[in-house]
């Protein structure tokens, strides 16, 4: 079979030294120019194959869909340990116990009819959280993270267990260090790739894995935390009353006979995919917006006329604002697609040999999708670093179509069979933040400033923002 286009690199080491460790796929966007859209690269002696165009991650992920519905199993130490052997959604085979799992929380975090108003009741519940945090601070230049973190972390929990934590809780510390810990040592070829190739650097005193020790220390003692804490809101729970809990879910699905699920599911699927991805992803994404929107006024001030118009000043937002606030839709698809969180996307593999752009990617393959380059692709956007939510309207002001060509372009959560779980749940809480804090404050740059430019962003697992302070002024309405 023909080689992929690919790098030599060094002897035995190969294109390790040619990576940039820290933004890998800014590395890839560079080979993307002379090697095309689908090449191959090599770290020691394991190989990983990037595809970086919409064409390519199109074709993979929906047309061939199927062939690439698989998760990497080989050269994925850090995954494994991390997932109890790879028991959680995000690395689970695309098997029947991975589709019930996909079932019973897609049931529970839907976002239509009577689960849509529940999502909104309880995101709008933590927003007026997030409101009074901000008029707390008086207009006094302050870091929004923790808030803003608190408040994503929250939705995740109400959904979950029914019930939220203060910042000063146990639970609340705990899962904040499990994800900043985390999304840093489980990059997908960034620091740690050593001890994926190469596992017996455990037994000498490598950092990742002493990293790793400590994060699975933690996961215990979260998942811990998050059980007791369920057995306490069970006996709240009144006579007769509709149990919506995530958790009483799960629970009750492990103790169907013949289920197939273990505890370790449970326990990697609520740590990680919910607890974990539900936050790290949006926390790091609206974290972001506050800094790029303190320093763009102009679309600040459009999305302020919007809201007011819609829905003024008496009233909260709610979700059917959505179709009628063209430009806050806007800024929140160039919002995912200028900071693109998840850059490299989910590792997928290869089932079996196909043909992607008439490259054949070889069966078992472990497939990085290079989202960050498919939405900063000079050769199809127009001054991609550039922060324009213009670019997903028409010229009469309405939201483009879902198929004209810059909806396709936008990829953030992925495609096809193991598109993300949460993309709905997502999108409601960014549009319901978004409109509520234009709503009621000016964002203005703080004391502290830091770049919010995506090729100048902090790297893990996700992108996001070094730290920078912002000023909440409390607007005046009439
Ligand atoms: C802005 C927010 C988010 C972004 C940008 C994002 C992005 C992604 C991406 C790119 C994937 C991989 C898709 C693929 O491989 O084709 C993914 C998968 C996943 N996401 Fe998200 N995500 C977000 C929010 C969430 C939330 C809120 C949850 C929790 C409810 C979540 C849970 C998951 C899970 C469990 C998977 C694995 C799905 C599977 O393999 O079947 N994500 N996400």
């Amino acid at each position: 079979m023909k080689c992929l286009p690919h790098y030599r690199g060094w002897p035995v080491f190969r294109n390790l030294f040619q990576v940039r460790r820290e933004r890998p796929e800014l590395t890839f966007s560079e080979w993307t120019k002379d090697l095309g859209p689908v090449f191959s690269v090599k770290l020691f002696h394991s190989q990983f194959v990037v595809l970086s165009s919409f064409e390519a991650i199109y074709e993979a992920l929906v047309t061939k869909g199927n062939s690439f519905s698989g998760k990497p199993t080989k050269n994925a130490f850090r995954a494994e340990v991390m997932t109890d052997q790879f028991s959680n959604i995000v690395r689970l085979q695309a098997n029947q116990t991975w589709k019930k799992l996909r079932l019973i929380c897609h049931k529970k975090i839907k976002i239509y009819d009577t689960g849509m108003k529940r999502i909104e009741a309880i995101s709008m519940n933590m927003i007026q959280f997030l409101v009074e945090e901000f008029k707390g601070t008086n207009q006094t230049s302050f870091n929004p993270k923790d808030v803003i973190y608190n408040t994503v972390m929250n939705t995740m929990m109400a959904l979950l267990l029914g019930k939220t934590f203060s910042k000063d809780e146990e639970l609340f510390k705990k899962v904040m260090e499990f994800e900043q810990t985390l999304i840093r040592a489980l990059s997908p070829s960034g620091r740690g790739t050593e001890l994926d190739v190469f596992p017996w650097l455990r037994f000498f005193g490598n950092k990742t894995y002493k990293t790793l020790k400590r994060l699975v220390e933690l996961k215990k003692q979260i998942w811990e935390m998050v059980m007791e804490e369920a057995s306490r809101q069970d006996l709240l729970l009144k006579e007769g009353e509709d149990d919506v809990r995530l958790m009483s879910a799960l629970k009750d699905a492990l103790s169907e006979e013949g289920s197939g699920l273990t505890e370790k599911h449970l326990r990697s699927v609520i740590t990680i995919d919910i607890v974990l991805a539900g936050t790290a992803t949006t926390s790091n994404l609206l974290y972001l917006f506050l800094n790029i929107i303190s320093r763009h006024r102009a679309v600040q001030m459009k999305l302020q006329e919007e809201v007011d118009r819609i829905i003024g000043s008496d009233r909260t937002v709610c979700l059917t604002d959505k179709g009628d606030m063209p430009y806050t839709q806007a800024t929140q698809f160039e919002l995912l697609r200028y900071s693109s969180v998840t850059p490299l996307a989910m590792h997928q593999s290869s089932f079996e040999d196909t043909v992607i752009q008439g490259k054949t990617v070889p069966a078992g393959s472990t497939v990085l999708l290079n989202l960050y380059h498919m939405h900063h692709d000079e050769d199809f956007w127009e001054n991609p670093f550039e922060f324009q939510p213009e670019r997903f309207l028409s010229d009469d002001g309405g939201l483009i179509s879902a198929s004209h060509p810059n909806r396709c372009h936008l990829m953030p959560f992925g495609a096809g069979p193991r598109v993300c779980l949460g993309e709905a749940l997502a999108k409601s809480r960014l549009f319901l933040v978004i409109a509520s804090l234009m709503q009621k404050f000016d964002i203005l740059p703080g004391e502290v400033s830091a770049p919010c430019d995506p090729r100048l962003l902090e790297h893990g697992m996700v992108l996001s923002s070094a730290p920078f302070q912002i000023v909440a002024k409390e607007r005046l309405l009439n």
